[in-house]
């Protein structure tokens, strides 16, 4: 029997390029150029994707129109903003993504790029490899956590375990999101310029996409204020980077930890050559274990599709009636 074809839109990890060769016939979208040839002789017989942000291919409503048999979507990441899920939704594709696998460690990252940022650790181990220890004396006293008020903007599943570490490390927690949560004591501001006013370290882990899109502002920057600090483990889009570049340079909030950016893996220059900020390349889930976790729940959903079981983790825009 003939397997049913799948497009990857580009190179994923071994565990997920072999699994799904055993349910599908395997095509990956080439890395430029020659896209439009491949596509030209498989679009037909497209039947499932496997994607990630990773690899810099939107599954927006264009590829989805182009693939006429389409049915299933697994997303390589728990975030699916790089896909039209209404597109999707329409023509009644299911997509799934990677939830709760990867919880912990994005929650574990989260704080350690917030330590790094309020404690300068990583410009004090650039300043101890440079000799300048024994040179200069004790590199210098930095901010704490201890005298900080922090505010999550998305309290999802991960923000949650965000929340517990912080509580853990003594500090008082806010947040923001669509509502107010039932059962959540923490305080809940529905502006979110209101909730940077009233902490002093503003942590971003709610979802990309157009509802969130440049919400973290000059606006939302300046109720931050000069103590403030900004850790975004989210995506890039959540914030509007110029407005962030300008805010740091002039000093306007005191430094950021960032591990998403607009244009990845393009990290603007600016930046670069700011010594205010901690600069991770997107290492969030980025450990074997939780990896090895998120590709097989990308095999599983689709290999669920090939034999007509139900998907273990559709998004809820596009919830399973059946294939
Ligand atoms: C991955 C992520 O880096 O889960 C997400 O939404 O951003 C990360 O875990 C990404 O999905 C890889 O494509």
């Amino acid at each position: 029997m003939t397997k049913p074809h799948i497009l990857l839109t580009g190179p994923m990890m071994p565990l997920i390029a072999e699994g799904v060769a055993k349910s599908f016939a395997v095509h990956q979208l080439p890395a430029s150029g020659d896209r439009e040839v491949l596509l030209a002789g498989i679009a037909s017989d497209v039947v499932a994707i496997a994607t990630g942000s990773h690899t810099g291919v939107k599954t927006d409503q264009a590829l989805i129109a182009r693939l006429p048999k389409l049915r299933a979507i697994g997303n390589f990441g728990v975030g699916y903003d790089s896909i039209d899920v209404d597109a999707a939704a329409k023509r009644g594709i299911i997509v799934t993504n990677t939830p709760d696998v990867l919880n912990e460690e994005v929650a574990d990252t989260a704080l350690g790029l917030m330590l790094m940022t309020v404690r300068e650790f990583g410009q004090a181990e650039a300043y101890l490899r440079a000799g300048r220890w024994p040179r200069e004396g004790d590199y210098r006293l930095t901010p704490s956590l201890r005298d900080r008020r922090l505010g999550i903007v998305g309290l999802g599943r991960i923000g949650k375990a965000i929340a517990r570490r912080a509580e853990a490390f003594g500090m008082p927690i806010a947040y923001f999101g669509r509502s107010k949560q039932a059962g959540v004591a923490y305080p809940y501001y529905s502006d979110l310029a209101e909730l940077a006013r009233a902490v002093d370290i503003l942590l971003l882990i709610a979802p990309g996409g157009p509802a969130t899109k440049g919400i973290v502002d000059a606006r939302v920057l300046d109720a931050l204020g000069p103590r403030g600090i900004l850790i975004n483990v989210a995506r890039g889009s959540v914030v509007d980077e110029p407005a962030l570049i300008a805010a740091l340079k002039a000093r306007r909030i005191l430094s950021a930890g960032l591990d998403v950016y607009l244009n990845e893996p393009n990290v603007d220059p600016a930046l670069l050559a700011l010594d205010n900020v901690t600069l991770l390349p997107h290492v969030g889930s980025a450990s074997v274990w939780t990896r090895d976790r998120m590709g097989q729940l990308v095999v599983d959903n689709l290999a669920a599709f090939a034999t007509g079981k139900a998907p273990l983790t559709p998004v809820p825009e596009t919830p399973f009636k059946g294939w």
